[in-house]
């Protein structure tokens, strides 16, 4: 999730470069870096100090020579490529003319490489965006001018980037491109600039435009244009930018938690980006386990806490199923001292957004001291949990500022279950086709997920309705379960109204005394194989007085029996159904929050990261 900046035309190049970064240093802080760029001549600087690396490339920017009117910066977010200065942006090709900073993932760079190695090609990095420095250089010697030489590139590669590139033989000129990533330009008199969020150029530019998918433009002093990858031209939407700061920080929403609601497809997709060789197998770049380790996995162990907690109930559903191991799911707080087993062979698995959770860091040490292999999946590169596990999958959900989990809670189920599937793969217990349609399946959530999103309005609408109520049961069957748990934790978390998520099948054991009316019951009812069965718990509780939520599939027409208000969502694979289900419950408790009045973004008594015991 890094940030991008570029600027053509500017006589304060430097400064608008870095005054950008920082205000995109929270997308990517392992490192930062920037090239100037005037007729024969390229300038770069790059530091990787962690959350100090635009400080310190303030720092090395003045020794910058004076008087480049042209340049591009980046603050880096590592997906391939350790945390290091040789791998920040920008990159340079052969002859060091070329500049490039990339956001997003070339899914087939090994392959590229391999061929631009054999063409005599030297690489300097070990990331997967220095390919495109080095692809647009050959399109270059071709004879292309830069536009058409970032078209050509683009030709070959294949992943999601938001892209810029300058030459210092075609200078003043800045050619942008983007595929799922997101790009921006901006136009002032005589200056135009480009970035992947408008805050980094909100105080300099006075008209906005996006790019679109599959869009390059050509940025020089005098303004840009715009082509598709064929050559022919297009014209960017201009936005209506009316917003302070604060709000373009938000992406012109209201607070985070809508932003980062919003950002759930784009989440899911790049956490499921370059997970596949060409060979089908299933593979994560920096998971530093071997096949044969992983084949040698008796048991796996899944500790967490709060919403991340609630993703590792979703994987035990996933590796039980798929990779026919046995699965145990335990907070994390609660494992760290109940004396734990750890046999030869145990996997454990740490989930957590931000990687620093303290129960979930002292359970990994605490099952690492006891001789297990460890895998951490985690948001924040290089965060305590990445770095104390022997491994670690990266969501890729970008940053979370809103208390409430809500992307990384849909990230972290699609890494855990492309791990499920990965470990099936390796055991063979699911069919090639299998997997095949699974991972499949798992690709097109992102779509679904959309679908659940644009039905905002209505959930608010019944929200609103329900704005009196203070007691609310979630329900589940099987995955529906856990995410019954995070519809809960939603709830409460944010509108401070008391919500309990429950089994179903558990309700009739004792919580169902407490049924009665007022009382609301949110049944998460996507799943068909489970239906008449949470269709009797349904009517059990409609005998007791509550008043019925379902959340259930477009299909379903039995709901309605039962349910005294129904929540639709797109069907999918059962197992994928929490990512599409939890959308529904997220907005549900957004709305509430809302209409009572509370602080969407930061809950009461609650903290983002809890570091404490
Ligand atoms: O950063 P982590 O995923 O380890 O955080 C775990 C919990 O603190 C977190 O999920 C918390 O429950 C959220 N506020 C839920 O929305």
């Amino acid at each position: 999730m890094c940030g991008i900046i570029g600027v053509v035309g500017d006589t304060d190049t430097v400064s608008t470069l870095l005054s950008g970064l920082e205000r995109l240093e929270y997308r990517g802080y392992d490192s930062a870096g920037v090239a100037l760029v005037r007729p024969g001549e390229t300038w770069r600087a790059r530091c990787a100090d962690g959350t100090e690396s635009v400080a310190a490339l303030r720092r090395a920017c003045d020794e910058a020579p004076a008087g480049f009117r042209s340049g591009i910066g980046h603050t880096r977010w590592a997906t391939h490529g350790a945390p290091e200065a040789i791998n920040a942006h920008p990159h340079l090709d052969c002859s060091g003319h070329v500049a490039i900073i990339h956001n997003g993932i070339i899914e087939n760079h090994t392959e590229l490489q391999e061929g631009l190695e054999a063409r005599g090609h030297v690489f300097t990095s070990v990331t997967d965006s220095e390919v495109l420095a080095h692809l647009i250089e050959e399109a270059r010697g071709r004879g292309l001018d830069l536009l058409d030489a970032v078209r050509d590139a683009l030709g070959v590669v294949r992943g999601a980037f938001a892209l810029a590139a300058m030459d210092a033989t075609e200078s003043d000129v800045i050619v942008a491109a983007r595929r799922i990533s997101p790009l921006v330009v901006g136009t002032a008199a005589g200056v135009t600039y480009l970035a992947s969020d408008v805050p980094a150029i909100l105080d300099r530019a006075s008209a906005f435009y996006a790019v679109n998918d599959d869009e390059v433009v050509r940025l020089g002093p005098e303004g840009f244009r715009a082509v598709d990858l064929e050559g022919a031209p297009v014209r960017l939407r201009q936005l209506a930018i009316d917003w302070d700061l604060e709000t373009a920080e938000k992406g012109g929403h209201d607070d985070f938690m809508t932003k980062e609601i919003l950002e759930q497809p784009d989440a899911l997709r790049a956490t499921l980006l370059d997970r596949r060789r060409p060979d089908g197998s299933i593979t994560f770049d920096e998971l530093r386990v071997s096949d044969d380790e992983l084949r040698a996995v008796k048991r796996v162990v899944l500790v967490a806490a709060g919403t991340s907690h609630h993703a590792a109930l979703v994987a035990k559903y996933a590796i039980e199923r798929w990779a026919r191991l046995s699965v145990e799911v335990d907070i994390a707080s609660e494992y760290r001292y109940r004396d734990p087993v750890v046999e030869v062979g145990t996997l454990v698995i740490g989930v957590s957004q931000s990687g620093e959770t303290i129960d979930t860091i002292q359970a990994v040490r605490e099952a690492k001291r006891r001789g297990a292999r460890v895998v951490g999946i985690a948001n924040i590169v290089d965060s305590s949990l990445a770095r104390e596990a022997d491994a670690v999958i990266y969501t890729r959900a970008g940053l979370e500022v809103s208390v409430a989990s809500t992307k990384s809670f849909v990230a972290q189920v699609a890494a855990l279950e492309l791990l499920a599937l990965r470990l099936a793969q390796l055991r063979q217990t699911l069919a090639e086709s299998e997997i095949d349609a699974l991972v499949r399946g798992l690709g097109a959530v992102g779509t679904l997920v959309e679908k659940a999103l644009g039905r905002r309005d209505e959930v608010a609408a019944l929200a609103l309705a329900l704005l009196d109520a203070r007691d609310f049961f979630f329900l589940g069957r099987h995955v529906g379960f856990p995410t019954a748990l995070e519809g809960a934790l939603k709830l409460k978390e944010i509108s401070y109204r008391h919500a309990e998520g429950y089994p179903a099948g558990e309700l009739k054991h004792g919580p169902l005394a407490l049924i009665e009316p007022g009382v609301v019951v949110v049944a998460v009812a996507t799943d068909l194989a489970l239906h008449e069965k949470l269709l009797s718990n349904l009517a059990e509780v409609k005998a007791r007085g509550a008043t019925v939520v379902a959340v259930a599939t477009d299909d379903d027409e039995t709901i309605d029996s039962v349910a005294d208000y129904v929540l639709r969502v797109p069907a999918t694979e059962p197992m994928f159904s929490p990512m599409v289900d939890v959308v529904a419950l997220q907005l549900f408790a957004y709305a509430m929050a809302r209409g009572l009045g509370r602080n969407v973004d930061r809950p009461r008594n609650l903290a983002k990261t809890v570091t404490v015991e």
